[in-house]
């Protein structure tokens, strides 16, 4: 079964053929960072204009790179939540159309639950539920039971910034850009003597606090001054980075321990970082945990981990009809 997906909830104009649920077929990202950068975060009107003038051309590339074409493909997957509404609004109308248009069936997505789906991308080996998942993304850090790979309820969740978003906030406030989880990444490489953050404690719970570390960069930047926070900046980059990827990485093969499940799936774009692939990878080592890590370049948002997802839902005969909606806020209910 070869699936069409389409990906607009935020600043990656996306489309992408998958075979079967794994084989990328093709992958087309259309990044408007650029478009976004001097604001130092996405403006959600200029995000839904671009994503209007690019889509159809990112779609055609699709389907030309996957070597099919409208009429061939076996369904057609959107997300239609959670995200910014102008920006999932384009991209639905556009599904809708395309599938009406060829007589394709259409399956709405959930934007969380094919973070998760992305690990089964080019993957030798897919993980079998019941497992553990972790989505870190720029605007989620959740902890997931996943009993079905289409019923998943949240055992942990961030109370306040989500880790990239923190990453993003801090990364402009050290002037390293934006995205910033890659620009902390890479600063953070030449750090000799990481500064040392505090990490939220939250007792027993596996939620996570990220706005705390936040504030105290700030206020390490203020108590040294702007000339020697420059100097300092790799240290500083470095000792945020490991207090917001260390609780992410605890908590998650926690979560495994406490509902005694032996596998953690990780995806979002946060998990193309590489600490935390590194901390994950020794915390499930020392716990007995199969770890299944989306590849690196599927951890940010496209199309192949929602044509992934929609592909599970065609193949259980789920559809949607043209009067499918979409949702900004679209919470996944509590464990
Ligand atoms: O999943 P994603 O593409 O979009 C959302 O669903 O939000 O995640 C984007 C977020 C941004 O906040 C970006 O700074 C962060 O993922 N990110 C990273 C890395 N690459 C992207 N954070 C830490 N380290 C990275 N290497
Ligand atoms: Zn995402």
């Amino acid at each position: 079964m070869t699936v069409l997906g389409i990906e607009t909830s935020c600043d990656e104009t996306a489309a992408a053929v998958v075979r079967d649920g794994s084989t990328v077929l093709s992958n087309v990202v259309a990044s408007q960072t650029d478009l976004h950068a001097r604001h130092g975060g996405v403006v959600p009107e200029i995000a839904s204009r671009r994503h209007l003038e690019v889509l159809d051309d990112t779609v055609k590339s699709a389907l030309d790179g996957a070597g099919t074409s409208l009429d061939k493909v076996d369904g057609i997957a959107v997300t239609t939540r959670p995200g910014l509404i102008g920006a999932l609004v384009v991209g639905l109308a556009a599904a809708k159309a395309y599938a009406w248009a060829a007589a394709r069936p259409l399956v709405g997505v959930h934007h969380i639950e094919a973070h998760l789906f992305a690990a089964r991308l080019e993957a030798s080996k897919a993980p079998q539920p019941p497992f553990v998942g972790l989505v870190a993304s720029g605007g989620h850090s959740d902890l997931l039971l996943v009993e079905d790979w289409l019923e998943m309820r949240l055992v942990g969740e961030t109370r306040d910034d989500a880790a990239g978003e923190a990453f993003d906030k801090v990364s402009r406030l050290l002037g390293l850009g934006y995205p910033g989880g890659p620009a902390i990444e890479q600063a953070a490489r030449a750090a000799r003597d990481p500064v040392d953050f505090p990490i939220a404690d939250l007792g027993a719970s596996l939620d996570f606090s990220f706005s705390g570390v936040k504030t105290a960069v700030v206020r390490a930047v203020h108590r040294v001054g702007e000339e020697e926070a420059r100097a300092r900046v790799a240290d500083l980059a470095a000792g945020f980075q490991r207090a917001i990827v260390e609780p992410l990485a605890r908590n998650a093969v926690e979560a495994c321990l406490r509902l005694g499940l032996g596998q953690l799936v990780v995806g979002g774009g946060v998990a193309a970082n590489s600490v935390l692939r590194g901390l994950l990878a020794e915390g499930c080592r020392q716990a007995g945990v199969e770890l299944f890590l989306t590849p690196t370049k599927y951890c940010t948002d496209n199309a192949a981990m929602i044509a992934a997802a929609g592909h599970e839902r065609l193949t259980r005969g789920l559809r949607d009809d043209l009067l499918l909606d979409c949702e900004s806020v679209a919470p996944l209910s509590r464990h």
